[in-house]
């Protein structure tokens, strides 16, 4: 695409795809344009002429002016069949939809292989901080040991209203959805399925191994109540959802995503709103520090923009680690030390604690402290939201 112009067919037009219409505005050297919007609702009020608009994908793909597809919709089904579609009329896309990329990754990596086409979609872990490029770019070696972070804004935003402005929970959560924030469906963000695509993806860039999001405990933040919060004070702690992905040995590494109680030490300790922080941690370097707004229209527009401008100089990933590197493999054959309140003493039967640390009753609550392996949590993984109770890792 060498020198020419990006001419850009956009499927969305919600909070990212008019941030990135506003992003390519003032980013005028980028010589991108978007010339038609696919959009699903017909009688939505729109803040563009009509004559942009299709309801027809068809009328993207088949344009042979349109050098571009970006797809920004919130249906990881619907997104799928875009860019499995636009892959295969030999079009690159520009993704921002983790979900779809977390369960399709693999499928799509061959695509690209096979039609020689391109998807980049480095909006969709993150926002505004370019960590997936950064992964398959600059830590493209065997230094790397564990990229660590919080990757929602969310619930990251309702987090820091609990803690630093007592806020409530609903009221945090109703104002990151008015802020724009927030998905169409908030389970996502505050149950850690967010934060677990986009851990599934950065897994791909920084080890090169495709775990299936089904395999990897998912527990988020809906459950947190007032004694959690107490808890975390007493211990002079701040509770963050934490994605992770480490490598535990030569050949394996592991991965889960939970709320932890972060020690002031901490880089990610500081992180508050809905900015996300990331920490990645190398054999020589020890550790570094990625900080930057990781929801909102603009800083995910942004990141949507930088993978555009790359197309102009025909960027693709190479998917170095999976494709030259040693194979890591997936295992939850780990211990983690876990809280978990609980008001049903039936409920602790669920864990199989290999030894406590801590244990408090009351007639409110308990709470149990100790050890138990990451596969036991796994295999009870879908059991939890049902149960009442909070379950947080130890740093
Ligand atoms: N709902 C997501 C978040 C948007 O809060 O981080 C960005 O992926």
């Amino acid at each position: 695409m060498k020198n020419n112009a990006i001419r850009i067919g956009l499927f969305g037009f919600g909070t990212v795809g008019e941030g990135l219409y506003e992003v390519l505005k003032k980013a005028t050297s980028a010589h991108a344009e978007i010339v038609k919007i696919c959009v699903r609702d017909r009688n939505k009020k729109r803040s563009l002429p009509a004559e942009i608009f299709t309801y027809e994908p068809e009328d993207i793909f088949t344009d042979p002016d349109i050098n571009l597809v970006v797809e920004l919709i919130d249906d990881a089904d619907a997104s799928y069949a875009i860019v499995h579609r636009s892959l295969e009329a030999g079009k690159a896309v520009v993704s921002g939809n983790k979900k779809m990329l977390a369960y399709h990754i693999e499928e799509l990596i061959e695509l690209q292989e096979k039609t020689g086409t391109a998807l980049l979609y480095d909006a969709s872990a993150c926002g505004s901080i370019p960590v997936i490029r950064n992964l398959e770019e600059y830590y493209d070696n065997d230094l790397l040991l564990s990229v660590k972070g919080i990757l929602n804004g969310s619930s990251n935003f309702i987090l820091s209203k609990i803690f630093n402005e007592n806020k409530g929970y609903d009221e945090a959560l109703k104002e990151a959805q008015d802020l724009g924030f927030a998905e169409s469906n908030p389970t996502f963000d505050v149950d850690g399925f967010d934060s677990l695509f986009k851990l599934i993806i950065i897994t791909v860039h920084a080890f090169g191994t495709y775990v299936h999001p089904d395999d990897v405990i998912n527990y988020g933040i809906s459950n947190l109540g007032e004694a959690d919060i107490r808890y975390a004070r007493e211990k002079g702690t701040r509770i963050k959802l934490l994605a992770d992905v480490s490598k535990i040995s030569d050949d394996k590494i592991t991965l889960c995503v939970l709320p932890c109680f972060v020690p002031p030490d901490k880089y990610i300790y500081s992180v508050e709103d809905e900015f996300n922080g990331v920490v990645i941690k190398g054999e020589c370097y020890d550790k570094q520090f990625m900080f930057g707004r990781g929801a909102g229209g603009f800083p995910t527009g942004s990141s949507v923009l930088s993978d555009i401008t790359a197309r102009s100089h025909d960027y693709r990933y190479e998917y170095k680690k999976r494709n030259q590197y040693r194979k890591m493999e997936y295992t939850t054959d780990v211990d983690i030390k876990l809280y978990v309140r609980y008001r049903d003493e039936a409920d602790t039967a669920l864990f199989r604690f290999k030894e406590v640390t801590e244990r408090y009753y009351s007639k409110d609550y308990s709470f149990v402290v100790g050890v138990i392996s990451l596969a036991d949590l796994v295999a009870i993984k879908d059991e939890l939201p049902k149960r009442n109770i909070f379950i947080a890792k130890m740093y």
